[in-house]
């Protein structure tokens, strides 16, 4: 059996920084209450240019760049995202063409945050059995553009930017387990009414906003500190894997609040969890790899560090990876 390994690692921000000072000017809100709630000081916005996979195009080349590898050695591209560029082509055909990855399968991912998880899942299943050598496994996200800037309960809450691994076959194994689960009973209780084949886009459903994200914010709260714990320990106990042995923990940047909750449940000291959402806010799937390539870069995880991925999000989805750091 062929074993899968992280081999390159990419990101891409958006520069335009919105601050809760600004958003102060735009809803009745303030810094303190949007730092004490979420944790959250800055986040990223993408210009009314730049779409999903421009962040993603950007994040996969450094990526690739990271790897040492050219864009024609790719078999395949996954993009996660809720953002695509449009509802056809898959953005990542975009990024396809984008880099010139000619020989690349590409298609897009939709598993709402935990997109990035799952299309981890899916790159390490092709590579174990053989199928192919190197792909890349993007998370681009766009969020501000589904974002009401008038709704103060979801307008602090989110940012843009992209992350981009690779995923190759290795000698030594290093993605060690992926656990994934959803439940589709929560659906209503984040997500985008309208602008689908349920209701189509009509004047009226832009009238009553219903292109943008709707968030019932306390039930997804509870719900993802019950399964951010769940969903790392099920991780751990498929590798074989104890907690003392994780360098660090990734957990998706939705709000500080969520993310202590879940270290508290899951034990685990709060040095040992990776936090940089007062940055850059919830950005959807692209959280975790912006994370993973930061730790990495301020060198926070080394050659044979286990980590752990974690994430919930819309669907309901949830899971977690456990990977070892090979470079
Ligand atoms: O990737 C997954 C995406 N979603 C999430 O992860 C969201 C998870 N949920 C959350 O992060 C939190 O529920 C929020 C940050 C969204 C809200 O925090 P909360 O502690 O659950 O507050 P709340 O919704 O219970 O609201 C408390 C109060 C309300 O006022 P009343 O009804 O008590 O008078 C809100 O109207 O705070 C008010 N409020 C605000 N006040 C100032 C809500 N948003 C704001 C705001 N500024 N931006």
């Amino acid at each position: 059996m062929a074993f899968a390994g992280i081999t390159g690692i990419g990101a891409c921000l958006p520069e335009k920084i919105l601050t809760n000072f600004d958003l102060e000017k735009m809803v009745e809100t303030s810094d303190e209450w949007i730092r004490t709630r979420t944790g959250i000081k800055e986040r990223r916005i993408a210009d009314e240019n730049t779409a999903a996979s421009d962040l993603a195009t950007e994040a996969a080349k450094r990526a690739l760049e990271d790897a040492g590898l050219k864009p024609e050695d790719i078999d395949m591209i996954i993009v996660a995202t809720v953002t695509a560029d449009m509802p056809f082509p898959a953005t990542a055909c975009i990024v396809q063409k984008n880099i010139k990855a000619v020989n690349a399968a590409a298609f897009d991912l939709e598993a709402g945050c935990t997109g990035f998880i799952y299309s981890l899942s899916i790159a390490t299943q092709f590579i174990e059995n053989g199928t192919y050598k190197n792909i890349l496994v993007i998370a681009s996200d766009t969020l501000t553009k589904i974002t009401d800037f008038k709704d103060r309960n979801t307008c602090i809450l989110f940012g843009d930017g992209a992350g981009a691994i690779v995923v190759s076959r290795v000698e030594e194994k290093g993605i060690l387990s992926n656990f994934l689960k959803s439940n589709g009973n929560g659906g209503d209780l984040l997500y985008i009414p309208a602008g689908g084949s349920r209701k189509p886009t009509t004047i009226e459903t832009v009238r009553k906003k219903q292109h943008y994200i709707q968030m019932n914010g306390s039930e997804v709260f509870k719900f993802a500190v019950k399964v951010m714990g769940e969903a790392a320990e099920s991780a751990l106990k498929m590798a074989n894997v104890s907690l003392e042995d994780v360098k660090m923990l990734i957990p998706h940047q939705a709000n500080q609040r969520i993310i202590d909750a879940a270290a508290r449940r899951l034990n685990i000291s709060r040095d040992k969890v990776y936090i940089n959402l007062d940055k850059y806010g919830n950005m959807s799937s692209a959280t975790v790899p912006i994370a993973l390539e930061e730790a990495v870069k301020m060198g926070k995880i080394k050659k044979g560090d286990i980590i752990v991925l974690v994430a919930f999000g819309a669907g309901l989805t949830w899971g977690a990876n456990v990977i070892k750091w090979i470079k």
